[in-house]
Order: C-alpha cells, then structure tokens, then sequence
C-alpha cells in the first residue's frame, strides 16, 4: 500500500514527504523493523518509540509516524498525528483493509471469564453453523486450526489484532470474538476494531484498593461499550450485554447505545436461568432471552460458568444465532483449556486444573469445588514474579477455603522461588506447616505430593498455569504442560497401587 493511501485513512493525521512510497509492513519495534516497514513511534510499548526512529530507519524503515518532532535522516517520509498510539491502530486498521468491516465482531471484556466466554460464544456460533473466529488468552482461531496464544498478551497490538481479523476474512470468517482487556482498551489495541457487540462479565475489586482506581478501571472498560457504539454499521443492532448482578451495572448501562440485554441470575434481568439445577460437573435450566425461552444444559462446573453462559448467549443472540441453536450449542461445550479443566485417568479422586492465579480467583475456585467434594479439598499454586500479585493473599485464600494445600513454584522469573513461597506461606499464618500445608519449591514434585497424598473423594486443585505452555524462570523459558505432569502423576500412583 502506497503510504499516501495509508495516511488517507488515518483521521487528523498529516504526510510530510513522498506519499508515493510502498509500505509492505507496519512495525512498532525498532528491533523488528524489516525493510519496507512504516516504523509508528509509540511511547510506552518499547520505552518511547520516538528514540528509536532513526535506528528503525537504519535497519530499512521506509517512513516514520510520530507525535512530536524528531530528527531524521534527510528525505524520510513523515506521518504526524495527534497521538500515535490512537493512530497505530488507525494505520493498522487501514493497512488490513479494515477487515472489521467485513465480518461480525464481539468484544468480550471484563475482570474474571472473558476466555471462557469468547470461547463459549465461538463454539455456539460455530455449532450453529456459522463460521466463527476468537482471539484470547488461550488461542486465536478462525483461520483454520487453532493456534496457541505464546505471547503472553490477551490481547495484542493493533498491527496483530488487525492482521489476526484480515486473516479470519480471507478464511471466510463471518463472526469474531475478541477478548478485549482494560489494557488494551486504554492503550487502543483494539481502537480501531469496528464492534457490533460489547459484553462484560464482571468488573471486580480484585487488586484495587481506592475507588478512584476502580472508577477508572471501569471507565477504561466501558469505553468498549462507546467503541461499539460509534462501530460501521453492519446492519445489526449495536448491543451490551452487561451482567446486571454486578457492581459495575449501573454505571455501564448509563452509556449510549441502540440496545441493552442484561443478563444474571433473578427475573430482573433479560437473559435468567429459570428452574436452576447445579451438580459438581455443570448445570441445566431453561433460559429466559429477549427472544423467548429454551432449555440448557451445561458440562462445565461451577456458578460463574452459568453468568459466563449466559453472557455468551446474549451475544451470540444479538450476532444473529437463532434461539434454539444457542441452546443446543451451549451444550456441546466442553470448557476452555486450563479452567476447572477436569483431569480424570482413571483414579478414584478428582483432579482439576484451572488458571486462577489471583488471591480472589484462587478462593471462587476453591469455593465452587468445596459443596461436590465428599473428602479433602487439596490444593497447589504458588505466586508468580509479578508484583501486583497479592502473595500472602493468596496463602490467605489457600488457608481459608482448602483442607490443605502445597506451596510451590509459578513463573518466579529472576525472583527466588523459595523467598517467594515464603511471602506466600505469610498468609497462612495459623496453619501448621507438615500438617495443614507443604513448601515444594519443584512444581513436578508438589504435583506429585499432591496426587499421593489424595483419598477417595478427595479433590485436588492444580492452580495457576492453567494452559500456559511454559515456566519462565531466571534461565530462560522452560516447556511445561500442567495436564501432562497431572496424567503421569496419576499413572504413577495407578500403576504402584
Ligand atoms: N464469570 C466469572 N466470575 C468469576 N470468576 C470466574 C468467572 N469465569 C471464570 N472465572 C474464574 O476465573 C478463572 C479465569 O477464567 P477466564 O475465563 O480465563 O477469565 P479471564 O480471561 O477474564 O482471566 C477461571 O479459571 C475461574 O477460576
Ligand atoms: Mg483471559
């Protein structure tokens, strides 16, 4: 694309040079400039790009974006614009031939159970016969196959959001869920995304102390439900569907847009379950909608799977899945990999592995195993480098909900994993070590520790790798896959009895 043409589609932005030249590819990291590249100078993704443009030139950039003046080499091409964050996702968007455009696309936000709703919502639509695609935490889909999500981000840069919906188009794509984090709303990776749905899960309090913050954290989030609004039509109603037990109702629903579905679990709200009935392994009811009533069945545990189904029907409805489609394709969901994932080789205990990495998440997890388990409830997690992770809180949630539990080793990065368990084992202040819980610094171990330690009836928790592929460790990354370390656990233990 000649880069005149690319600046035509960037609002409020100015070409200074040649707009004749040919970009073939856009970069936001000097490091992995490639000849022919348009080089956008973002602050804040590698330092600030700004110091980097005549490196990136260097290295073959072909033209440069800012937002405030820099020195260049003589004949450079310059885009100027207001903000180049903003307009990364503009030139991205316009690059791809803004491939939103030509398909349905749902942002699915929230603080806990985005990726089991973007995927629930995929698999519904797929079911019911419509080619679909998501983007989450998990894995990106839609474009034949599913390809596993290493980057670490749930939702990446505009460049690569918009390459992944360009990708779904050519592969005849004609619905795309994307998991859209706080994040990436306020750093405008998905700015230029033309959404025909927003949809929230809850708005959490999890590891925010001031209600300022959280203010801002829910103004950050409902700024999908704006996006959505002011989306290209695409000849549906632009709908949130916005769960109305949560705190974060009242304030979401105040934002304009042609149409409001909410969901939980009274007849207050448009989507409800009627006639609820929970077993340890999922649940069944009927569903009230805006569009009428059908039955459901869920094979996935827990409460909070019933809100994420709910949710993942309001948007596959206001997509345009028939009623009684969503109803049949609920029921043939299995799960998402790595939540409340059941691992079952035969042994007579239950073994779950599930992504909760947070003190909150630990203990909803603990707590939705707690009423279908007749023995011990037996957990393993450990903290990870990251310092908004609350250590001895999630010692606290281990102490509090489960009957005894191994402190171990989770992505410990440059940090001693010994000091971190430490800091984990102050929140189980009360608890005798040997008796109520065990430090194993070796994950493989403490997984093994675990699953010898269980009794018929018991359950055992496996928590915070979920289905992460790696542990990042001061050496490097380091391959690790938490449901083959459960199975061999398992087996050893069969085959010795
Ligand atoms: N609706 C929900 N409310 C509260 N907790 C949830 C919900 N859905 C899932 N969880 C818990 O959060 C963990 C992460 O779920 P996930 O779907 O990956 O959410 P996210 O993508 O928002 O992090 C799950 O393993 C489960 O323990
Ligand atoms: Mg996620």
């Amino acid at each position: 694309m000649k880069l005149g043409e690319l600046a035509g589609g960037v609002p409020g932005s100015t070409l200074d040079g040649n707009g004749d030249v040919e970009i073939t590819g856009l970069a936001y990291d000097s490091r992995r400039v490639k000849p022919g590249d348009l080089f956008v100078a973002v602050e804040g993704l590698q330092a600030d790009g700004h110091a980097f443009v005549g490196d990136a030139v260097a290295r073959g950039a072909v033209a440069v974006a800012v937002d405030r003046d820099v020195t260049l080499p003589q004949g450079t091409p310059v885009l100027r614009m207001g903000s180049t964050r903003v307009g990364l996702a503009q030139v991205a968007a316009q690059f791809y031939d803004r491939p939103s455009r030509k398909l349905r696309v749902a942002g699915v936000t929230g603080t806990d159970g985005k990726t089991t709703t973007t995927h629930m919502a995929e698999h519904v639509l797929q079911a019911s016969g419509v080619v679909a695609g998501a983007m989450s935490t998990v894995s990106f889909t839609g474009s034949g196959g599913e390809v596993d999500n290493l980057s670490g981000q749930t939702t990446m840069e505009a460049p690569e959001v918009q390459a992944w919906l360009a990708r779904m188009v050519e592969g005849g794509v004609a619905c795309a869920v994307i998991e859209t984090t706080s994040h990436a709303l306020v750093q405008e990776r998905v700015g230029a995304c033309d959404f025909d749905v927003a949809a929230f899960t809850n708005v959490g309090h999890d590891h925010l102390d001031y209600h300022a913050t959280w203010d801002e954290y829910l103004e950050a989030k409902a700024r999908l439900i704006d996006l959505t609004a002011s989306s290209a039509d695409k000849g549906i109603d632009k709908t949130a569907v916005l769960n109305r037990d949560d705190a974060s109702y009242e304030r979401l629903a105040r934002r304009p847009i042609a149409r409001r579905w909410t969901y939980g679990l009274t007849t207050a709200s448009d989507l409800h379950p009627l006639d609820l009935n929970v077993t340890g392994t999922g649940s069944r009811f009927r569903m009230r909608t805006p569009l009428g009533e059908t039955d459901v069945t869920l094979h996935v545990p827990a409460r909070f799977n019933i809100y994420n189904a709910l949710c993942a029907a309001g948007v596959c409805l206001a997509l345009g899945v028939s009623l009684e489609s969503v109803g049949t394709g609920l029921a043939g969901f299995e799960g998402v990999r790595g939540r409340l994932e059941p691992v079952d080789v035969g042994q007579d205990f239950r073994v779950y592995i599930d992504f909760a990495h947070s003190a909150g998440a630990l203990a909803s997890a603990l707590a939705e195993l707690r009423p279908f388990t007749s023995g011990r409830l037996i957990v393993v997690f450990g903290s990870t480098a990251r310092s908004d992770h609350d250590r001895p809180g999630m010692g606290r949630a281990a102490a509090d909900f489960a009957d005894f539990f191994i402190i171990t080793t989770d992505d410990p990065l440059d940090q001693d994993p010994v000091e971190i368990a430490r800091d984990v084992q102050m929140g189980a202040e009360g608890k005798a070590p040997g008796h109520d819980y065990e430090i194993v610094i070796d994950r493989r171990a403490a997984i093994r520790r675990a699953i010898e330690l269980a009794r018929p009836g018991d359950c055992v928790l496996l928590a915070g790798k979920g289905h992460e592929r790696s542990m990042r460790m001061a050496s490097g990354s380091e391959p690790w896959d938490e449901r083959a370390e459960a199975e061999a656990a398992i087996r050893e233990r069969l085959a010795i009895r």
